[in-house]
């Protein structure tokens, strides 16, 4: 489990409106891997860090059954809100990550992930991995879109794609990590959309 402060600050971003990682739509690759030939086939998915539901949204316009996950109030009343006036399947609830384990234990098709690792403190990044293996069904699979920015500091904390195979690999076998050519503006060359599936 997370501490509160960290809660707070993720809250306090919110409610200050100092939420600039919020791009107010979709993640631009995730919307190309749901309409290309190699899109996922629908399943339960679990968004971590979910923020305002964009990615959630999207995934279950696409008939995935979606439960966003994000500690922030703020966030999931957001999310719940447009869900409502948007009309969405997927569902929100306040969680710290973290503790998802023993609530939902290999539950999950898919576990999404966009802007949560890079949220998180880097020497928490093994549980985090722990943490989408379990909840990740035999065969489940991570879709991540990572920002490997080389910035000091966080967050976001960034991360090179060699580091991002040497924490997954021991526990997922790695079934595609490339650059992205779509990412918004402000994160052009500094995305990488990673696919790997559980080791059982
Ligand atoms: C950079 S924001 C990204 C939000 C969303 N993915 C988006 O792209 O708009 C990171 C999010 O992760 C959430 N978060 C960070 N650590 C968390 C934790 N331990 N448990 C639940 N949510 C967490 C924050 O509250 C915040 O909403």
């Amino acid at each position: 489990m997370m501490s509160i402060k960290e809660a707070e600050y993720w809250e306090q971003r919110y409610h200050e409106g100092t939420d600039r990682w919020d791009i107010g739509q979709a993640a631009p690759p995730f919307v190309s891997l749901l309409n290309s030939p190699h899109a996922p086939k629908p399943g339960r998915a679990a968004v971590l860090g979910c923020g305002r539901g964009h990615d959630a949204f999207l995934f279950a316009a696409h008939g995935f059954d979606v439960i966003g996950f994000d500690f922030a109030p703020a966030a999931i009343a957001a999310a719940t809100t447009l869900g409502q006036s948007n009309q969405s399947q997927a569902q929100f609830f306040q969680r710290d990550i973290f503790d998802l384990a023993a609530e939902f234990p290999s539950e999950f098709d898919y576990v999404i992930e966009h802007t949560c690792f890079c949220a998180i403190a880097p020497e928490q990044r093994p549980a985090y991995v722990q943490l989408v293996h379990s909840l990740l069904k035999p065969q489940g699979k991570l879709l991540a879109l990572f920002f490997t920015h080389n910035r000091p500091g966080g967050p976001p904390f960034g991360i090179t794609p060699a580091e991002i195979q040497q924490y997954f690999e021991p526990y997922f076998n790695l079934l595609a990590l490339k650059p992205v050519p779509n990412s918004v503006p402000e994160r052009q060359g500094e995305e990488h959309l990673g696919h790997f599936q559980r080791q059982t």
